[in-house]
């Protein structure tokens, strides 16, 4: 079982709509995939398909240790098992991070007991960075994927954070999203971007207008809009992250 984060150091930047995306393409690839929102925003539910906002999950877990997550997880069409954060007050959002802060491991511990079988991912959706949720989703990962728009406040503060991300996990990769070719100052972001941390792009996303629509219906772009450049493009996602994680056996692959 492999620990996958989508972090980012810009709000906006498609953390939660690239973590439901891939849990889905993966899951329809015959992967078993577990989606944890570790955000309080707790928004990943709706994405997955959830009507209301999940009122409970992994949040209570961690202001409530007597409360067992395991009970409000959710299986979505597509197979994908879905961890909600949960509704958390803002007096008990500040006792989660307290609680984070004394136990560095916390996260750690938990994705260990969701005992996946080796070829299964987990993929945690988590607030900007940096803040005690996605430093705990950092180190609890195999793999994150910092995701960025190309726009140069969101690639000053990656650049900034890189050491200390790269720090928590050994392995980060560069997802662009929202990309357009069209706009200069998004090229001049990249260069600066590809000059100050001399990492490749693993995935490039394309800015698509009906992204945002799809997902207010209940739908997904790769089905709506299967040759639009942005499905294209996050079939490469799923196709770079299910090729970095073990191969499934001939019966398990759909
Ligand atoms: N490639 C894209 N093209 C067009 N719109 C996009 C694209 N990716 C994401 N969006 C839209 O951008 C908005 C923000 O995306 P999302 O909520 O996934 O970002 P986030 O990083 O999780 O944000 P937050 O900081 O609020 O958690 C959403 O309306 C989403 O539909
Ligand atoms: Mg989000």
């Amino acid at each position: 079982m492999k620990t996958i984060a989508l972090i980012s150091t810009a709000g906006g930047a498609g953390r939660t709509t690239l973590a439901a995306s891939l849990a889905t393409l993966l899951a329809r690839r015959g992967r078993d995939v577990v989606a944890l929102d570790f955000d309080p925003q707790n928004m990943l539910g709706a994405y997955l398909g959830l009507d209301t906002l999940a009122a409970e999950g992994i949040g209570e877990t961690l202001v409530d240790p007597s409360r067992a997550w395991h009970e409000s997880t959710w299986r979505n069409d597509d197979g994908v098992l879905f961890v909600p954060h949960g509704n958390l007050t803002l007096a008990q959002i500040a006792e989660s991070d307290a609680r984070l802060a004394a136990h560095p491991r916390w996260l750690e511990h938990a994705i260990r007991d969701i005992g996946l079988p080796e070829t299964g991912v987990v993929l945690i959706d988590t607030p900007r960075y940096p803040s005690a949720h996605a430093d705990h989703a950092a180190r609890a990962a195999d793999l994150v994927l910092a995701v960025c728009p190309p726009e140069p406040a969101a690639c000053a503060t990656l650049v900034a954070r890189l050491p200390a991300l790269r720090e928590s996990c050994a392995d980060v990769r560069l997802v662009v999203n929202r990309l357009n070719p069209a706009r200069a100052m998004q090229r001049d972001a990249l260069a600066m971007l590809r000059a100050a941390t001399a990492m490749p792009v693993a995935q490039r996303i394309h800015l698509e207008a009906s992204m945002p629509e799809a997902f207010s219906h209940g739908a997904w772009l790769f089905d709506e809009a299967p040759h639009s450049q942005a499905s294209h493009d996050l079939h490469g996602l799923a196709q770079h992250v299910d090729a970095w994680l073990p191969a499934l056996t001939t019966s398990e692959a759909a």
